[in-house]
């Protein structure tokens, strides 16, 4: 109960404007900055650097320019430049070509034409470079266009995209054999937005549940299944469905968010699973920061020290 309470009372902090612009401001130039602890900084050289210090632990990553809701298209524009530049430099780093992204930052929002034509630009870069380019899943009033957007570029013949589906969603069970008839590559994820009982489990129990029934299925036959979860339950569960299904290490990954369970990543990795870090960074970061901060209560405490300088 508390924690669906925080979970809605930051996601209402995470939408507000003048929180963001503040945040923005301040918050991640102090290099012992709080919310560093989840964000890798806020230039593109600052995530290199953190995906280096990954890789060097036999840790795969996911670069993820923050950003999302933009209200106009000329802020649409501007980050799919930032997106190209970001390529670029990925691809001058040497490090591994992976992103993330989210539709609302390429102005879905706005007029859904061009938000596909920003992503269409975004793959061209990135295609004959061999990136891997995931769409991430926002809140329910996006899946279908979201679904729909992916597989249109899908029959397009673009490949190295890949989607994600949250268990906390009625329609995912659905949604998942629709990608996985596709061939395409799915990111399970429990859900990160507050939705409505009509379309939504509320309780974490059958989160949790769904989110076990599609991790299952996905495992055994998905396509390069991503499981994106940091609970120890369920990546028990996961390895002992793959040991007992005879499915090979090789052929899912699971993946954390930066700064969240690095000991659970590196003991999986030590054991020969696949793991990939998505890493954060941009200016843009108080929504992505305020939801980690609903997520878990013990994060908040953990800001409220780094505030008092504890
Ligand atoms: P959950 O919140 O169910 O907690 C279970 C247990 O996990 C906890 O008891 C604790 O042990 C551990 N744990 C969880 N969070 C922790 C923390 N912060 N610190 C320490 N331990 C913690 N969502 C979305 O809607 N769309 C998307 O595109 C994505 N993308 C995405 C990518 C990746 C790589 C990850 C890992 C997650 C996402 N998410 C997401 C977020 C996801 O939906 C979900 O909100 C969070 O991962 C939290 O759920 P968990 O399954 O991790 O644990």
């Amino acid at each position: 109960m508390l924690d669906r309470a925080a979970k809605t009372f930051f996601q209402l902090l995470a939408r507000s404007g003048t929180l963001k612009k503040l945040a923005s401001r301040y918050g991640l130039q102090r290099p012992e900055s709080f919310a560093r602890r989840f964000v890798a900084g806020e230039g593109v050289q600052e995530a290199i650097d953190a995906a280096r210090a990954l890789e060097a632990g036999r840790l795969r990553l996911t670069l993820d320019l923050l950003g999302e809701s933009v209200t106009n298209l000329e802020e649409a524009e501007a980050a799919t430049r930032q997106y190209l530049a970001v390529v670029d430099a990925v691809v001058q780093s040497g490090i591994e070509r992976n992103l993330s992204l989210k539709l609302t930052q390429l102005g879905i929002d706005v007029d859904k034409a061009s938000a596909v034509d920003n992503l269409r630009k975004i793959l061209e870069r990135a295609d004959p470079a061999e990136f891997f380019v995931r769409i991430d899943m926002e809140s329910s009033r996006y899946t279908d266009v979201t679904l729909e957007i992916f597989e249109t570029l899908w029959g397009h013949g673009h490949r190295r995209i890949g989607v994600v589906l949250q268990s906390a969603l009625y329609r995912s069970e659905a949604d998942m054999a629709r990608m996985n008839a596709l061939g395409a590559r799915v990111r399970l994820v429990k859900g990160a937005y507050k939705e409505p009982k009509a379309i939504a489990y509320q309780n974490k129990a059958d989160v949790d549940a769904a989110f076990e029934r599609m991790m299952k299925t996905l495992l055994t036959s998905g396509h390069s299944p991503a499981i994106a979860t940091h609970d120890p339950t369920m990546i028990d569960t996961a390895r002992r469905w793959v040991d007992e299904t005879h499915v090979a290490r090789d052929t899912f990954e699971f993946q954390m968010l930066y700064g969240i369970r690095r000991d659970l990543q590196s003991m999986l990795v030590n054991e020969g699973y696949r793991v990939r870090v998505y890493v954060p960074f941009g200016r843009e970061w108080f929504p992505y920061f305020m939801r980690r901060l609903g997520e878990r209560p013990a994060n908040v405490s953990f800001v409220i020290r780094g505030i008092l300088g504890e």
